[in-house]
């Protein structure tokens, strides 16, 4: 069977579907006009198989990428309970930065649009965007009540930042000071965030700052499927609202989230994946950074975070500070 390379057009549809099939699943179709007094039955469990057989089998047929000489190890320390990222529903994990480029691809689709942002949303002007994302603050998250860390928390830590960012950064759940002030990354490792941000030469007022999860796991534990799963929804309308051209993900699960690939921080760490438009990158998690030991691992591991920062300073258009070129 001859395969062509994934095209822009596969890639778009194929995620909205996969989207959808998540949030079909994991929501149990409660939000997707099914009528209320309808149980999830077999028939959905059947449904969602099929959907599943047919990306699987969908996947099957695109020409294999070759491994990414990238793949290294996960040097995050193993993390047992986060083990939530959706299998095998992924088509960003057949684009590396070594397949053909968004042109490349129109060229072999001909009649489509030459690049992904002429599919995107329509453009919204800042005050838009800051509009409707305090309507999906106040009136559809609310306070919400969805998922059980809901129980414990003091605020919910929707986000914030500037809504008309182009550089985004994606952390994992609020913890004790951010649930205390329902602000994102604002105790230690915010400090962090904040300098890896000043090192790109940028304030926090210029970038956007949200999680996977909006409510504090106790304990700072990691948040569970059923938590992702309903707050999902919530980061993905974000990022269409605020149309980002790079999206940086803190840690293995949010960037396993976005890249929709179950795997180590160490694989997908260096790849640039097209999402809605913008560009995805994964680095460490701040808190990570904080406690990896002994110092001269933690200046390594560092210095691998800010070689991921300047990928994005790169897309963005950002020039390296003299100061910082040769860390
Ligand atoms: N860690 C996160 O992942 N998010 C925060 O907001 C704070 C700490």
């Amino acid at each position: 069977m001859t395969t062509r390379p994934l095209s822009p057009l596969d890639e778009k549809w194929t995620r909205r579907l996969v989207q959808a099939i998540r949030c079909y699943h994991d929501l149990g179709v409660s939000w997707l006009a099914f009528p209320p007094d309808r149980q999830r039955g077999p028939f959905h469990d059947t449904w969602h198989e099929w959907l599943l057989t047919c990306e699987r089998e969908w996947r099957a047929a695109r020409t294999p990428v070759p491994p990414a000489s990238d793949d290294v190890p996960d040097r995050e320390p193993p993390v047992t309970s986060r083990e939530h990222a959706p299998v095998g529903v992924s088509v960003q994990e057949v684009i590396k930065p070594s397949s053909p480029s968004a042109d490349e691809w129109a060229a072999d689709d001909p009649g489509l649009p030459a690049t992904e942002t002429e599919w995107s949303l329509p453009a919204m002007s800042a005050a838009e965007k800051a509009a409707a994302l305090e309507r999906l603050q106040q009136l559809e998250l609310g306070e919400c009540t969805r998922c059980k860390l809901s129980d414990g928390r003091r605020h919910i830590v929707f986000g914030e930042g500037n809504p008309d960012a182009g550089l985004m950064f994606v952390g994992e759940g609020p913890g004790q000071e951010e649930d205390r002030t329902g602000r994102p990354f604002v105790g230690r490792a915010g400090q962090l965030l904040d300098d890896m941000i000043r090192a790109m030469s940028l304030d926090r007022s210029q970038v956007y700052i949200a999680n996977i999860v909006k409510c504090r796991p106790p304990g700072n534990r990691d948040p569970e499927t059923d938590e992702i799963a309903a707050c999902q929804p919530f980061l993905f309308r974000q990022i269409e609202i605020i149309q980002p051209r790079v999206i940086v993900c803190l840690g293995r699960p949010a960037a396993c989230l976005l890249f929709g690939r179950k795997t180590s921080l160490g694989a997908l760490r260096g790849s640039i994946i097209p999402y809605q438009g913008a560009r995805l990158i994964a680095t460490y998690h701040p808190s990570y950074l904080l406690r990896v030991k002994p110092p001269a691992r933690q200046k390594e591991e560092k210095l691998k975070a800010w070689t991921d920062l300047k990928l994005a300073m790169n897309i963005l258009g950002l020039k390296v500070p003299a100061s910082n070129r040769q860390k």
